[in-house]
C-alpha cells in the first residue's frame, strides 16, 4: 500500500491496517521459520497473501472473542462463522475483511481473522484459580487493541503454573505463556502462482528443511469441505516466566487452499472445524520437541 493510499482510509481503518502489522512483526519476532519460509516463497517470485490470522484468547469479559473483534468490525469486518471445539473446550467465530480488502484484492488485501476463546470455566477448580487469579492481573483499562499490540505490560507466567496447564490443556498453556497475539499467520496457496497445489507446497516445504504437522501428504480437509489446510510444527523460541527465561513452542506457519462454493458460486471464506481442530495442535510441546 502507498502512503497516498492512505489518505482515503478511515481512522478505523488506519487503526487495524497498524493492528495487522504490529501482529506480523510480533509473530516474525518469535516465529524465525515464517519469515524464512516467506523470504523463499519471494525469492521464486511470489507475492504472498495472507489467507487469514489465528488470535487465540481467554473468555474473561474484558480479553473476549468480542472484545477483540471490536478493531476489526469498526474497520468494516464482518463476522463470518461461529464454531466450537467441545474437546479442547473452546469456542472461536471467523470474520471477513470489507470488499474493498477483500482476500483476492489486487491493491491491499487483508486476511480473515479467526479469533479463538478457552472456555476456561470448563477446567478443573485448580486451573480455573490460577487462569483467574492471573487474568486478574492484566490490565483491564487497557484496550484489546493496545493488548494486542503489546502496549501493555502483562504479568509474568510461573513455571509451575505453566506445567499444570499443560498437563490439562496445551491451548491453555501456550496462551497463558505467550499472551495476546498471533497464533498463526496463513499463506495463501490460491494467490501462488508457482505451485498447483498445497501437496506441492508441502513437498516444497518439506523439501526446504521444514517439519509439517501430521503425516501423509500433510493436508488437512478435503476440497469437498471447500478448504485444505496443512501447517508447519511450532518454531521453539525463549519465553519469559518469572523463574527466568524458558525455551517453549512459539508459533507455526499455515498453508491453505480455498474452493469455490457452489452454493454461493464464490470462494469459500469460512473455516472447517475438524481441520482446525488437528491444526491446534500444531503448538503441541510433543509435536515441537525438536
Ligand atoms: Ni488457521
Amino acid at each position: 500500500m502507498s502512503q497516498g493510499e492512505d489518505l482515503t482510509h478511515s481512522s478505523e481503518e488506519v487503526r487495524c491496517k497498524a493492528l495487522l502489522e504490529s501482529l506480523w512483526a510480533d509473530y516474525c519476532a518469535v516465529t524465525p521459520q515464517a519469515q524464512k519460509i516467506h523470504r523463499l516463497l519471494e525469492a521464486r517470485g511470489e507475492t504472498v497473501v495472507n489467507d487469514h490470522i489465528a488470535l487465540r484468547t481467554w473468555s474473561h469479559a474484558h480479553l473476549n472473542i468480542e472484545r477483540l473483534a471490536g478493531v476489526f468490525l469498526s474497520a468494516g469486518y464482518l463476522e463470518g462463522g461461529s464454531y466450537t471445539f467441545p474437546e479442547k473446550k473452546l469456542r472461536a467465530k471467523s470474520f471477513v475483511p470489507p470488499s474493498a480488502h477483500a482476500p483476492d484484492h489486487a491493491q491491499d488485501p487483508w486476511p480473515r481473522i479467526f479469533i479463538s476463546e478457552l472456555m476456561h470455566d470448563a477446567f478443573g477448580p485448580e486451573v480455573q484459580a490460577i487462569i483467574d487469579a492471573w487474568v486478574a492481573q492484566v490490565p483491564a483499562e487497557a484496550t484489546p487493541t493496545e493488548h494486542l499490540m503489546r502496549q501493555v505490560a502483562w504479568p509474568l507466567p510461573r513455571w509451575a503454573d505453566y506445567q499444570t496447564l499443560l498437563s490439562v490443556s496445551e491451548y491453555a498453556a501456550w496462551l497463558y505463556a505467550r499472551g495476546l497475539c498471533a497464533n498463526h499467520f496463513t499463506v495463501s496457496v490460491n494467490a501462488l502462482t508457482t505451485f498447483s497445489s498445497l501437496a506441492e507446497v508441502n513437498a516444497w516445504l518439506i523439501a526446504s528443511g521444514f517439519a509439517l504437522n501430521g503425516e501423509g501428504d500433510f493436508v488437512q480437509g478435503s476440497p469437498a469441505e471447500l478448504l485444505v489446510q496443512s501447517s508447519t510444527i511450532a518454531d521453539r523460541h525463549p519465553c519469559g516466566f518469572v523463574e527466568g527465561s524458558k525455551e517453549i513452542p512459539s508459533c507455526y506457519y499455515e498453508f491453505a487452499m480455498r474452493y469455490t462454493d457452489p452454493q454461493s458460486g464464490a470462494l469459500f471464506d469460512g473455516f472447517v472445524p475438524k481441520s482446525a481442530n488437528k491444526i491446534f495442535e500444531s503448538t503441541d510441546v510433543r509435536a515441537s520437541l525438536p
